[in-house]
This record gives C-alpha cells, sequence and structure tokens, in this order.
C-alpha cells in the first residue's frame, strides 16, 4: 500500500523560536516530509536549508489563513484539511495531485512527482496561480510555438544554416539548441520519455522518470499535468522568498536583450539608480509594501506587480499576476505597437491580411483580437495609480502624454522602413510572404527586422520606463533606426534603378 502524507504529526518542539508573524512554535513536520528529510537533509543539504529558511516552514497553511488584512499570503479561501496543520513540506508540494502527473514514480513508498507545478501552488495560492494564466508570460511556450510566422522568425535566427550556391537558407534547430535558446525564457514543452535507474550511494538503485525538456523554468514551461507557466522562474525553489521576486535582478533573466530592454532601461534610469544605491535600507519582505516606508523607489515588481498601501495602511492598488491590467499599450511591437491582446493566447489573432499579428504591415489594428478604448483607460488608471504614491498627477499625466506620442513617432519610422520592405519583395528583390517565403531569413529583411525588433523596442521601453535617455537614442535606438533605414534605402537602390533599370 502507498504511503500518503496523512500518516500522521510528528511534532518537533522548539522554544524561543519566535517567527515574524508571531507564531511561537515551529510548526509540526508531517511524518512524509520527516522522512523526506532524513535521506534529503544528506543527499541536498542545498535544498534542505533553503526550505528551512523559507515561510513554508515556518508557518502552517491553517495558521497562515487565519491571517486577517492584507498581510495575508495563502489566498485560498480553504486549504484540505489535511495539509493544514503541518509546515508545507518536501510531501505537501512534492506528493500533491499524484494522478495528474505524468512523471510521479514510487519513491520509497511515495508518489513522488519532480515538476511542482502552478497547479499544484494553487491549492494554497489560488488566487496568483488563477490570474497568472491570465498573464501573456504563461503562455509564452504556445505563443511562440504555435504561430507559423514566429516560428519563421525562429528558424532564421536559431536554425541550422545551410549553404546552396549563393543562397543560405536555414533549417529546423535541434531540440537542445531551441531548449538553450528561445525556450530558455518562453518555456519548453516537458514529456517523460522513461524510465532509469541510478546507483545511489544513499539508497542504492532508485528508479526515476526520465524528463525531456527539463531542467527548464521558462515562464510558459507546458508542465507534465498539462498546466502552464512555471512559478519558480520569479519564486526561486526553494526560498520562494518574495523579496527575490520584488528584486528587478529577478525580472532581468529574460528582459534584457535588445530586442526587450526593460533591465538596462531601468537600471540606467532614476529609479534604477536610486534603487542600486539605496536598496540596502529598503525592506524587501513586508507584505502589504507600504511606499514611502518600505522603499523610495519603485523596482519592477512596485510597478507591474505588488501590492501597495499608503504608510496608513490604505490599498493603492491590488496585487496582480496578471500583470497586463496594469498595460494599456503593447510597446513590444509585433511589429508596431498596439493595444493589449484581449487573450494570452496570441495564436489566435488574425490581422486583415489573414496573417498571425495583431498589426498589419501598414500598421493597422488587428482591433477584433485586442482591447477597446475603456479598458485602455482603465489600465492606464491602475498603472497611474502606483505613480501617484511618489508623483504629482501632472508630472505622472506629462510622462504619459510624451510616452504615448514617441509611440505614435516611433511608429511612423517603422512605417517607412517597412514600406521600403515591402517595395523590396514587390520588385522581386527579396522573397517574402508573397512568394510563401520565409519573411526573415535574407540580409535584407534581418536588416528589416533589427528596425523593429531591436530600435523600435528599446526607443518604446525607455520612454515608458524611464520617461527618455540614452537606450532611446544612441545605445540602441533613434541613431541606429535612422541608420537602419538609411541603409534599407541604400541597399536598395544599389539594386533598383527606376531610370535605367529592366
Ligand atoms: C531513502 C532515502 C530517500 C527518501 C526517504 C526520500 N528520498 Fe528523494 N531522493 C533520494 C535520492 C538518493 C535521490 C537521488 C538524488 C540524485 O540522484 O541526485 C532522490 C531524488 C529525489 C527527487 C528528484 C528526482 C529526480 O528525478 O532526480 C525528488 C523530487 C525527491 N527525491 C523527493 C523526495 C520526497 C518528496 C521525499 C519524501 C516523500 C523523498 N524524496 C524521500 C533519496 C530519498
Ligand atoms: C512549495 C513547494 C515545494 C516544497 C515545500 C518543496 N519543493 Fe522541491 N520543488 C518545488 C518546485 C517548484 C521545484 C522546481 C520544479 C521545476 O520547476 O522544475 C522543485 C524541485 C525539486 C527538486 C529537483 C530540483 C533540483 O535542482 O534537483 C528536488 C530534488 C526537490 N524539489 C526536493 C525537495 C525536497 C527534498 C524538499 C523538502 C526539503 C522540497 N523539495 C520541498 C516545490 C517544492
Ligand atoms: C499546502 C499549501 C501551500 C502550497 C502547496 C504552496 N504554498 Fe506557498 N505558502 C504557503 C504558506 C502557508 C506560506 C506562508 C504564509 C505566511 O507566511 O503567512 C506560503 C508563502 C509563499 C510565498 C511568500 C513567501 C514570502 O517570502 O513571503 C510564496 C512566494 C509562495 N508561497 C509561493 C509558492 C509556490 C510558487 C508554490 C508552488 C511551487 C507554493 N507556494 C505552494 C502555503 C503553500
Ligand atoms: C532572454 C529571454 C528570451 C529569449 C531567449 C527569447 N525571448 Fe522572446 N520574449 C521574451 C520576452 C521578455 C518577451 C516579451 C516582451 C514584452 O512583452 O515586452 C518575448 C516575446 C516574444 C514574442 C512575442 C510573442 C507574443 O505573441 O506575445 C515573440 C514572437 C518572441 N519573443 C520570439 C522569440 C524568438 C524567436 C526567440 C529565439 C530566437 C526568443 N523569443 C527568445 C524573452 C525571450
Ligand atoms: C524566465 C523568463 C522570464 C522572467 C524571469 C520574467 N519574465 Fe516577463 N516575460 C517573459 C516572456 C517570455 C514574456 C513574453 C511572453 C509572450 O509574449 O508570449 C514576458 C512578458 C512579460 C510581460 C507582459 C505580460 C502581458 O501579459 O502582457 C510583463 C509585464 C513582464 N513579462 C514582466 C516581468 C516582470 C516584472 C518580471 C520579474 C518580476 C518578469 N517579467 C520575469 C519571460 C520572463
Ligand atoms: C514573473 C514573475 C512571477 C511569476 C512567474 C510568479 N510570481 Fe508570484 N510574485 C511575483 C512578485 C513580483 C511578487 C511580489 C508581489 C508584491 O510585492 O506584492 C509575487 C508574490 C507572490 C506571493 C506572495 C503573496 C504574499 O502575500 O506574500 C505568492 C504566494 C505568489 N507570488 C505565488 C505565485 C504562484 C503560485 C505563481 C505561479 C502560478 C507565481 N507566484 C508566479 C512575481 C511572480
Ligand atoms: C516606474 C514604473 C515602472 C518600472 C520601475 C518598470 N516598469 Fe515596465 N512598464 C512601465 C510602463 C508605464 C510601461 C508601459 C505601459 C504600457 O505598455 O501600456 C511598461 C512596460 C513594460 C513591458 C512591456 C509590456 C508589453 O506588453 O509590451 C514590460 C515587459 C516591462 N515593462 C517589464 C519591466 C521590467 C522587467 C522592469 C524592471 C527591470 C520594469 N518593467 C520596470 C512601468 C514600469
Ligand atoms: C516609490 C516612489 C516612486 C514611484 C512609485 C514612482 N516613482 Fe518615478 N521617481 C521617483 C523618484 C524618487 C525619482 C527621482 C526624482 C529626482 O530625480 O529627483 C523618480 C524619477 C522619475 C522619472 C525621471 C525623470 C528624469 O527626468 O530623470 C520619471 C520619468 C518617473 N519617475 C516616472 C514615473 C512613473 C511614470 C511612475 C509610475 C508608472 C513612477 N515614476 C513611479 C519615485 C517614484
Amino acid at each position: 500500500m502507498k504511503k500518503t502524507f496523512l500518516g500522521g504529526l510528528v511534532i518537533i518542539l522548539s522554544v524561543g523560536v519566535l517567527s515574524s508573524m508571531g507564531v511561537c512554535d515551529e510548526p509540526a513536520i508531517s511524518e512524509a516530509t520527516s522522512e523526506c528529510l532524513e535521506c534529503h537533509a544528506m543527499q541536498h543539504p542545498g535544498i534542505v536549508k533553503d526550505w528551512r529558511d523559507s515561510r513554508h516552514a515556518q508557518i502552517t497553511p491553517g495558521q497562515a489563513i487565519a491571517v486577517k488584512g492584507l498581510g495575508r499570503k495563502v489566498s485560498s479561501r480553504s486549504v484540505p484539511k489535511e495539509l493544514s496543520d503541518a509546515a508545507v513540506g518536501c510531501a505537501e508540494c512534492h506528493l500533491l495531485r499524484p494522478d495528474q502527473h505524468a512523471d510521479t514514480f514510487d519513491h520509497n513508498g511515495y508518489n513522488v512527482h519532480v515538476v511542482v507545478s502552478p497547479q499544484d501552488c494553487a491549492v494554497c495560492h489560488g488566487e496568483e496561480s488563477a490570474q497568472y494564466q491570465k498573464n501573456i508570460m504563461s503562455h509564452a511556450h504556445k505563443n511562440l510555438a504555435g504561430n507559423d510566422l514566429y516560428r519563421q522568425l525562429k528558424t532564421s535566427i536559431i536554425g541550422k544554416t545551410h549553404r546552396t550556391g549563393a543562397r543560405l537558407s536555414y533549417r529546423e534547430a535541434d531540440s537542445a539548441t531551441k531548449a538553450d535558446s528561445c525556450f530558455y525564457c518562453h518555456g519548453t514543452r516537458l514529456r517523460v520519455s522513461g524510465t532509469r535507474i541510478r546507483d545511489t550511494e544513499l539508497a542504492g538503485e532508485m528508479e526515476f522518470p526520465v524528463i525531456e525538456g527539463w531542467p527548464n523554468q521558462g515562464v510558459g514551461r507546458i508542465n507534465l499535468d498539462g498546466s502552464m507557466g512555471s512559478c519558480s522562474a520569479c519564486h526561486t525553489r526553494h526560498t520562494f522568498s518574495i523579496a527575490v521576486a520584488r528584486e528587478p535582478y529577478t525580472c532581468k533573466e529574460c528582459h534584457v536583450g535588445p530586442d526587450v530592454p526593460a533591465f538596462p532601461v531601468y537600471a540606467a534610469s532614476k529609479h534604477g539608480n536610486i534603487h542600486s544605491t539605496l536598496r540596502k535600507d529598503w525592506n524587501f519582505t513586508t507584505v502589504p509594501w507600504t511606499v514611502g516606508k518600505d522603499f523610495a523607489a519603485p523596482t519592477c515588481a512596485t510597478c507591474h506587480v505588488s501590492l501597495l498601501v499608503n504608510p496608513d495602511g490604505e490599498e493603492i492598488v491590488a496585487r496582480t499576476h496578471q500583470m497586463n491590467n496594469r498595460l494599456p499599450w503593447r510597446i513590444y511591437g509585433l511589429i508596431y505597437t498596439h493595444p493589449h491582446p484581449l487573450s494570452p493566447d496570441t495564436t489566435i489573432i488574425r490581422n486583415k491580411d489573414g496573417q498571425p499579428l495583431p498589426t498589419d504591415l501598414n500598421g493597422g489594428y488587428a482591433a477584433k483580437f485586442l482591447i477597446g478604448t475603456e479598458e485602455m483607460k482603465q489600465r492606464t488608471t491602475e498603472m497611474q495609480k502606483v505613480c501617484a504614491g511618489c508623483h504629482d498627477s501632472s508630472w505622472v499625466t506629462g510622462h504619459w502624454e510624451k510616452f504615448e506620442q514617441v509611440i505614435q513617432a516611433t511608429d511612423a519610422e517603422l512605417r517607412t522602413a517597412t514600406g521600403l520592405m515591402q517595395e523590396i519583395w514587390e520588385k522581386g528583390l527579396a522573397e517574402g510572404l508573397e512568394k510563401g517565403k520565409n519573411p526573415f531569413d535574407e540580409a535584407i529583411e534581418k536588416k528589416w527586422h533589427l528596425n523593429w525588433l531591436f530600435y523600435a523596442n528599446s526607443i518604446r521601453f525607455t520612454s515608458a520606463m524611464a520617461g527618455g535617455g540614452d537606450y532611446g537614442v544612441f545605445a540602441g535606438g533613434r541613431y541606429q533606426l535612422s541608420m537602419g533605414i538609411a541603409e534599407m534605402q541604400e541597399w536598395y537602390n544599389l539594386r533598383w534603378k527606376p531610370d535605367h533599370g529592366k
């Protein structure tokens, strides 16, 4: 018979341990978890130390759920009775919902699974998990792998280069390359391909599942219970520390490249400067987070995720794992700026030309798939509530008006670049969508997408999150964009002479 973690409780008494929640004793540890600890404290002292330092080891779900007001961390209305009175230990996570996980294996008589999924966390953190499903991040694997145009963009960057005569073409990349590049951030699709017996020093031969696509902690990973995402993208195991999630370095892992330069822009901004100088005196662990007490300038989390209160404890904005409910615009241009998509599943979008893009090549919106002006207003207000904790309303509206003009002006430049590209395709100097070919893989096409993917994005991010500065001009912004368009024109002129041509 399988053992379960209902088996019983081993009460570990401790004297004088006062946690920050005012709980006097360390909580009981379930029998199952104490068995895990017996081996794993030796096998993985790093994991066990992290877990011991985490909130999960310091308070039971039952005690946590009794916390009143905004400081409550367990959002589910109730937690199964058998989980309520012991610490959240190894067994409480790795034994959850065993029938749902393809990687469940018999481990010393317990049905253990390796990959603890957002649906497992949802047992106690229901609200965060449900909100995260509305965040584009949870769909990041699918949004890339399930969109034919984005797949072609991917292949033109990571595919195997193949030469025939004077032409280069790209073939599908191997799975390790994919997992190591695009899907490192977007998340892989996990699959159990069998089992393997390993001879362990501690316990002799043991059988484990072999999981393809793992390890990976991409934000839209497809898990072995069918769920999407990985909470550990931001909540590193096994501390699951809120302080880690609130630091900008956590987001930097994925939001740093010239196509998505949120971190470098932030680091160079006034907000980033103040953070790097004063952060040692800030409090990154209190919940809720008090503006004007715990910190003096925002991090990524402050503007995009956090629950914020004023020094009287009154709510300024609610926490959101959906995040896009504070974002009216999608400034990551595909290829132009556009109102945010209605659904986090962007594979359903079709523009007027039937392409799976939120804008058409002339700049028109695929409006049916995007949020309307009312929703945009609401989301703007939500983001501006954050600013209002530290800035005057005239500062905030001034910033916002400038930002919206800058994204329009940048899109106008891209219209010029894309107009050039369309003419180049029309004249047969490159082969794009009309010919049923990859529109991203030739040298001139790469020059074209550099303009929107790197330079225009850099200008938009700089305007949104710093109010201007070098990343919008010489460090990969307007200077490079204007140069990029000039080079496209030059390339075209050298090959197409309307006066002498034909
Ligand atoms: C008898 C000792 C022992 C006990 C008891 C034990 N484990 Fe393990 N566990 C191991 C060893 C040994 C490994 C392999 C470590 C390695 O290869 O690095 C392992 C590996 C794992 C893995 C990783 C599996 C993989 O694919 O690599 C997980 C997850 C795990 N254990 C969870 C648990 C949980 C949860 C419990 C308690 C319910 C538990 N273990 C109890 C010894 C034990
Ligand atoms: C709050 C839930 C939670 C608790 C408690 C928990 N784990 Fe995990 N564990 C996870 C998550 C999440 C992952 C990462 C899976 C992923 O995303 O790939 C993980 C991964 C692991 C892995 C594989 C990762 C690696 O680096 O090898 C092992 C082994 C493991 N846990 C053992 C343990 C042990 C032992 C304990 C108890 C001390 C424990 N876990 C407690 C959620 C938990
Ligand atoms: C069985 C219930 C349970 C499960 C399952 C669970 N948690 Fe928790 N979680 C808790 C409790 C209890 C706390 C501590 C609450 C407190 O301090 O008041 C907590 C706290 C947290 C915190 C806040 C930590 C801090 O430093 O303030 C994070 C983040 C978190 N959990 C993430 C996760 C993630 C991610 C998973 C899934 C991998 C998960 N939890 C699974 C019960 C659970
Ligand atoms: C370092 C992390 C990282 C890597 C690696 C990465 N991306 Fe992304 N990707 C992002 C981020 C972050 C965003 C969202 C940016 C935003 O919304 O501002 C994104 C968004 C996208 C989108 C928009 C999808 C949609 O519909 O919402 C596409 C397409 C895309 N990436 C393609 C790729 C391709 C192709 C590769 C590999 C050549 C790749 N990405 C590699 C982080 C990454
Ligand atoms: C492991 C990589 C990774 C990490 C870490 C990460 N992101 Fe992302 N993020 C992505 C990818 C990939 C996308 C785009 C997915 C797509 O377009 O399909 C994205 C999209 C977003 C979006 C757009 C969401 C939407 O629904 O429109 C926001 C906002 C965002 N990230 C903020 C953050 C913040 C804030 C942090 C840190 C607290 C962070 N991200 C950490 C990879 C990551
Ligand atoms: C893109 C980064 C990111 C991802 C992915 C993410 N979170 Fe969070 N999470 C955060 C940030 C940032 C905070 C801090 C919010 C605040 O300051 O109020 C947070 C806070 C939390 C808290 C603490 C709540 C409290 O009151 O202390 C819990 C619980 C939590 N997240 C659970 C989850 C779960 C479950 C998942 C997966 C479904 C998840 N998170 C995925 C960034 C993320
Ligand atoms: C001062 C507040 C603030 C800070 C700090 C901040 N952001 Fe932003 N962020 C914004 C605003 C405002 C926008 C643009 C709003 C919009 O697109 O509608 C934005 C846009 C974004 C987007 C584009 C979303 C999309 O759908 O295209 C991503 C991704 C993002 N931020 C991530 C980050 C990351 C990562 C950090 C930290 C390195 C960060 N932000 C710091 C305010 C902030
Ligand atoms: C926690 C407080 C805090 C929050 C929240 C905050 N800011 Fe700031 N911000 C500051 C401080 C402090 C400065 C530096 C003022 C100075 O230079 O003297 C600053 C500077 C700026 C600057 C730099 C201007 C320049 O010329 O250097 C811009 C732009 C800005 N904030 C916009 C915003 C926007 C937009 C939001 C909301 C999306 C926001 N801030 C949210 C505290 C905050």
